[in-house]
């Protein structure tokens, strides 16, 4: 308030040192003081009520030393005081000297005094010589206390700094200047213009807080993408530049007929039991597939066909019709082929009937196609750091005439190369579905070993032909998990602290997009 009504008398403050702050006698020419009043600067500068120019000085302040004089006189002075004028009354001896003004300022007091002529020697004691002294060392460190320096100049500073009763030291001072907002009230400027306001015409008047664009805004507490959601879209990404269709993956509830069967599953397989995999109790059957490919697939399970011999066990119509969580997206995969196989069939043309190729010969209706997923799949086993009982598999499928297994393994290389992983290995596997059946392996340069990571094959003919397929289209296909990748890729070791309840909401929210 000061500092405004000073401008506002003024319009400027030339330098802060000769203000004179309330309550005090002496101008606040003291560093204590210029603190003070930068404190108050700093909150008008802010609100741009102000302008000021810093200057630097140097500056002194008193010791301890230097306040004791200040306030009781120099040793000399207080020695002088305690001593009778001289021929007034008996002289003071060294030892009552010492008892009135302590053994320092005795000893001290006594050689200045001296040295000045203030004092002298009678027999034994000590009197004064003159009625009257000029404490100079005193009147000079009141004037630096209030100060910060001496008019009288460097070379007395200099003595004061030797004798150890002033320390040098940094200091500034201040010219002030009304700023834009200047005003006499310090009244919090207004944040929010308000209805009251603008009904009482306030509005006219008051002072408002500028907007500040420097400040940072406020963390927004918008959604994020899970790592495995942005895993995905990475995958999704490679298959899409490879030329790859995304199949529709939507029915997480199958039947065995589709997820095994078509598939070529033995009905006695032990990946079918409850134990692997979760039954679907209600509705109890799933609705009876296309007849014509049920018998057909019926039939080469119990009987063979198609160059097989079938894995000639009795057929069971209630094992088919079970409903079940899919346990492979591969389940997905064989009702997009049997879709694709339409055309084979004569089914399904939708106006485009089948042709005659160049070479005269009539078309079979067979068009080439290259599908991918990725979705979630399940499977009843028991969850530990690595397992859940629900995952994701990501997969790829090809279909065309006479593709080879090199085919296969260079699709794979591509596709893996794009996810970062240029070392792959191949190792002979059994599928029941495929043959041959490959399993992926991939080095890991953090892990320092080879892992797996996916499972791939070429779809058996006891698979494709019920479906209507001619003879020479090949079918491959390739999985994986999703979870494993993203794993490796963000360094956790635990599935949990990526899936479920115990997922810390940061992780999702800060994690990076992957490069894999
Ligand atoms: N379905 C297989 C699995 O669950 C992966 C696979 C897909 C294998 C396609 C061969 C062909 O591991």
């Amino acid at each position: 308030q000061l500092i405004l009504d000073t401008l506002h008398e003024n319009s400027t403050i030339p330098d802060t040192r000769s203000l004179v702050i309330p309550g005090q006698s002496e101008p606040a020419s003291s560093q204590e003081a210029q603190i003070t009043i930068l404190g108050a600067l700093n909150s008008l500068l802010s609100r741009d009520m102000v302008k000021v120019e810093t200057h630097e000085i140097v500056s002194h302040v008193l010791t301890p030393e230097g306040s004791q004089i200040a306030a009781q006189g120099s040793h000399e002075a207080r020695v002088w005081a305690a001593l009778p004028e001289k021929g007034q009354s008996s002289p003071l001896t060294v030892v009552e000297l010492k008892k009135q003004v302590g053994d320092e300022t005795a000893k001290v007091g006594q050689s200045r005094g001296f040295k000045n002529g203030w004092i002298g020697k009678e027999g034994a004691g000590f009197v004064k010589l003159v009625s009257t002294i000029k404490d100079t060392t005193q009147l000079d460190l009141v004037e630096v206390q209030s100060s910060g320096t001496l008019k009288s100049g460097e070379k007395d500073l200099a003595d004061l700094r030797k004798r150890k009763l002033i320390l040098q030291r940094k200091g500034q001072w201040f010219t002030v200047q009304k700023g834009p907002e200047f005003s006499t009230s310090t009244a919090k400027p207004e944040t929010d213009l308000t209805v009251e306001m603008l009904t009482s015409g306030s509005w006219k008047t008051s002072t408002y807080k500028k907007y500040n664009f420097e400040a940072e805004g406020a963390p927004t507490a918008g959604g994020a993408l899970h790592p495995l959601l942005k895993v995905r879209e990475d995958i999704r990404n490679i298959f899409l530049e490879m030329g790859f269709a995304e199949m529709p993956t939507a029915s997480f509830v199958e039947s065995a007929f589709w997820c095994f069967d078509a598939l070529f599953v033995p009905q006695q397989h032990p990946a079918r039991e409850t134990q692997d995999t979760f039954y679907v109790s209600d509705p109890p059957h799933s609705l009876q597939p296309n007849l014509e490919y049920y018998k057909k697939v019926s039939t080469v399970h119990e009987h063979g066909g198609f160059g097989s011999m079938g894995y000639r066990a009795p057929w069971s119509h209630e094992e088919s019709s079970k409903l079940l969580l899919r346990t492979h997206t591969t389940a997905s995969s064989t009702h997009m082929l049997y879709k694709l196989a339409a055309r084979c069939r004569g089914e399904d043309m939708e106006g485009d009937q089948p042709t005659t190729s160049k070479n005269g010969e009539k078309d079979d209706g067979f068009r080439p196609a290259k599908l991918f997923s990725i979705d979630r799949v399940f499977r009843n086993e028991a969850m530990d750091a690595t397992h859940l009982a629900e995952f994701h598999q990501v997969e790829g499928v090809v279909a065309d005439r006479n593709l080879t297994l090199a085919d296969l393994i260079g699709f794979m290389k591509t596709f893996f190369s794009k996810m970062g992983i240029e070392q792959v290995r191949f190792k002979p596997a059994y599928n029941p579905y495929t043959e041959p059946s490959l399993e992926i392996f991939a080095f890991h340069p953090l892990l320092n070993k080879w892992v797996e990571v996916g499972n791939s094959g070429m779809f058996r003919p006891e698979m494709l032909e019920p479906m209507g397929f001619p003879k020479d289209v090949r079918v491959h296909g390739w999985g994986l998990g999703l979870e494993r990748p993203t794993m490796i890729r963000y360094g956790i070791n635990n599935i949990r602290t990526l899936v479920g309840h115990k997922v810390p909401i940061e992780s999702i929210e800060n994690t990076p997009a992957p490069r894999l």
